[in-house]
């Protein structure tokens, strides 16, 4: 029985990230790197020696994919990362209704399927991570798509982990504020933009990897997104919205 770890946005910052810790310190014999990238997946195969490449398009079939290649083979499914994610910034009233279908899609029905998919390949001591964000503490504005599909991962994966624990089962919920990766614009009117309390992609991994193996429902970053998280189940909503409104208007 093979031992893997499947990991979904690959191809991404933290994605790839993943891959070489989860190389580096997990007791897996193959890590199934799932993305749409072809050039990307067959760089992080030559890179990696561990590495599957899974060539899926998770807003399309993708999920049947993945369950298609769990069904034709012997796994064990040691961890399952769901981290693939789209981001929106700018006015909710500009998303159309087939943008806004595919963004739910990846950012929240897919990482429900995928856990419900890999569930029975797992065995006691296996375990989940979903990367939620800090924007799922509060509303977003500007966000808001994406603040509420967040939201929708952070509380099925905390529900979930505490579903899962009589099965030695974990879940956890990863919460970082700004990330140094593709997904952030670097500037904005030829000016570099500056990131509140922007951390590697590396430090979200390595705490990532060590909270969920110490069975944390949740995993909070840096000082920032452990400030905010703190900073807005103490303060009303409608003034933690407005602080936001006008940091956001720098990155907009
Ligand atoms: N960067 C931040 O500030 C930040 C903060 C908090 C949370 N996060 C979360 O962290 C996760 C990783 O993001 P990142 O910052 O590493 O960004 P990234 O470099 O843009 O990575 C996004 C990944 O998602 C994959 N993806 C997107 N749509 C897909 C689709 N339809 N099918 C298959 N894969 C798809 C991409 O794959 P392809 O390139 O192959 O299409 C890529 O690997 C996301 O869930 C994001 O919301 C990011």
């Amino acid at each position: 029985m093979k031992r893997i770890a499947l990991v979904t946005g690959a191809t991404g910052s933290i994605g790839e990230e993943f891959v070489s810790r989860i190389e580096e310190t997990e007791e897996v014999d193959e890590i199934w790197a799932v993305g749409r990238n072809r050039e990307k997946l067959e760089n992080l195969c030559k890179d990696h020696g561990k590495v599957r490449a899974v060539e899926a398009d998770l807003a399309n079939d993708g999920i049947e994919c993945i369950k298609k290649k769990l069904s034709s083979e012997e796994v064990d499914v040691k961890i399952l990362v769901n981290n693939a994610g789209v981001a929106y910034m700018g006015l909710f009233e500009n998303m159309k209704p087939e943008e806004i279908d595919k963004f739910i899609k990846v950012n929240c029905t897919v990482p429900a399927e995928l856990i419900s998919v890999t569930l029975p390949y797992m065995n006691r001591g296996a375990r989940i991570i979903n990367i939620s964000s800090a924007s799922s503490f509060q509303p977003n504005p500007y966000l808001s798509l994406y603040s509420s599909s967040k939201v929708f991962l952070r509380n099925l994966s905390r529900a979930v982990n505490v579903e899962l624990k009589a099965k030695g089962i974990t879940s956890t919920a990863v919460c970082p504020g700004f990330v140094d990766t593709g997904m952030l614009p670097e500037t904005k009117d030829g000016k570099k933009i500056r990131y509140a309390g922007l951390i590697s992609a590396k430090k979200v991994v390595k705490l990532a990897l060590h909270d969920s193996k110490k069975g944390k429902d949740m995993s909070v970053p840096g000082f920032s997104a452990k400030y905010f998280r703190c900073y807005s189940k103490i303060t009303p909503t409608s003034i933690v919205m407005k602080q936001w409104c006008l940091g956001v208007k720098k990155y907009l």
